[in-house]
This record gives C-alpha cells, sequence and structure tokens, in this order.
C-alpha cells in the first residue's frame, strides 16, 4: 500500500539543469577556463558548495574558503535571475496529471531536493498546493547520496519508507532513496541509474498505475 510519493526537484519535475550550466559556465569563463554540457551532468543531484569545489577542480583553480563562498553567492544570483522567469510551462511532460491523480487518491506529496532554491521554484511553478513539506538544501546536514533528505520527508508526511516512492534522476538521489528503503524511481537513462527498482524516461507515457506495475506493487 503506497501512502506517499516524494519527489527530486532538479530534473524530475523541472529541467533546470540548463540554468545551473549557463550560470556555473559563467563563474568558469569569468576565471580563465570552460567545461562542457557533457561535465555538467556530473554536477545533478550534488550540492551548491560540493558542484563548486568539483568545477574548481576541473580548471585547477584553488580558492580560499570566503573566496569559495562568494563565489557561490554570486554564481546564485546568476542563477536566481533565470528561476525567477519561471512558469508552468517549464513544468516537465506527464508531471502535472500525475500530481493531480495522485492527490486524488489522497497520497501525501513531499519534495526532498538538494536545492536551496527548492521553495521558489515550486512557488513559480504554481505547484505550491500539492506538496505537504518541502525538504531542501537548507533543512539537511548531509547530501545525497546520505538518505536524510528522504527520510526527514516520510517523518513529515508521517510514512515509513517501505510505504513511499521517490522519484529521482540523479545516481546520488538514488542511492539515498535505496538506503532510506523507499520504492525507487529513476528518471532518465538506465546507464546511470540502473540501481533503481523501476527506471522510466520521463512521466509523459507512465501514469501513476504503470509505475505501480513497474515497482511490483498491487494497488
Ligand atoms: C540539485 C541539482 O537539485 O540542487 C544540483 O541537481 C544543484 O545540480 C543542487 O547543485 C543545489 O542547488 P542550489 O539551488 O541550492 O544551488
Ligand atoms: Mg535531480
Amino acid at each position: 500500500m503506497i501512502k506517499a510519493c516524494i519527489f527530486d526537484l532538479d530534473g524530475v519535475i523541472v529541467d533546470t539543469a540548463k540554468y545551473h550550466y549557463i550560470a556555473w559556465r559563467k563563474l568558469a569563463n569569468d576565471l580563465g577556463f570552460d567545461f562542457t554540457e557533457q561535465d555538467n551532468e556530473k554536477l545533478k543531484g550534488i550540492s551548491r558548495m560540493d558542484s563548486l569545489d568539483l568545477i574548481l577542480s576541473w580548471g585547477k583553480v584553488e580558492k580560499s574558503t570566503a573566496e569559495k563562498e562568494a563565489l557561490a553567492t554570486k554564481k546564485n544570483e546568476e542563477y536566481r535571475s533565470y528561476i525567477l522567469k519561471m512558469d508552468e510551462s517549464e513544468i516537465l511532460p506527464g508531471v502535472l496529471p500525475l500530481l493531480e491523480d495522485l492527490k486524488n487518491k489522497g497520497i501525501r506529496l513531499a519534495i526532498g531536493s538538494a536545492s536551496k532554491n527548492a521553495p521558489v521554484i515550486i512557488q513559480q511553478l504554481g505547484l505550491s498546493h500539492f506538496f505537504s513539506t518541502i525538504i531542501d538544501g537548507t533543512k539537511v546536514e548531509k547530501s545525497k547520496p546520505d538518505p536524510e533528505v528522504f527520510l526527514k520527508a516520510a517523518v513529515e508526511l508521517d510514512v515509513s519508507p517501505s510505504t513511499a516512492i521517490v522519484f529521482e534522476d540523479a545516481e546520488a538521489g538514488v542511492e539515498a532513496a535505496l538506503r532510506g528503503g523507499f520504492h525507487t524511481v529513476g528518471i532518465g537513462d538506465p546507464s546511470v541509474l540502473k540501481a533503481a527498482h523501476f527506471i522510466i524516461p520521463g512521466f509523459a507515457q507512465h501514469n501513476f498505475p504503470a509505475i505501480l506495475q513497474g515497482l511490483g506493487i498491487t494497488a
């Protein structure tokens, strides 16, 4: 019996990776190096500071802690200039009908995201009313693949992980969900997300009954 669904945000509900890429690339270019969209894939699901450390290592640039704080703040200001222009047209295909179906069925919904911008993105997309709680990067001490973000969401929703599904597009997020004991659906590339219990390309072709079937759960 499934009582709750916990959604990662970036790459599951909306494609923000393109905006992260523009903002991180600007920072790298200002520091005198570049990185590709393929490199950008490695930043999915990981925190802002871990992303910065990785990017600086690609450019072989060393910075003090204070300088890194300033760079991360600057990148976030640039990133926010894009996300503050987003609206419901950027919700990924199939997400809205799925959320409506889950809500009608009385299934409790949460966001479990590494992003400190998660609440403002959900608001921009007009989805706030669907989610009982948003556990974002400001509410956890340990990043994915630690299960903390999803376990906190389950506590807030008052459900046990064995009665909840996590939807994730990042390898670290899939690992976090599995470690937390959740039914785990990977959204995206099967070669990256192979540890998940069920993998789909997105929600356009897969409604809730199809997802339950894929997980081997009888409603
Ligand atoms: C995750 C993204 O959801 O959030 C990562 O996949 C990003 O790429 C992380 O680094 C942190 O985001 P923010 O909005 O707090 O900088
Ligand atoms: Mg993601």
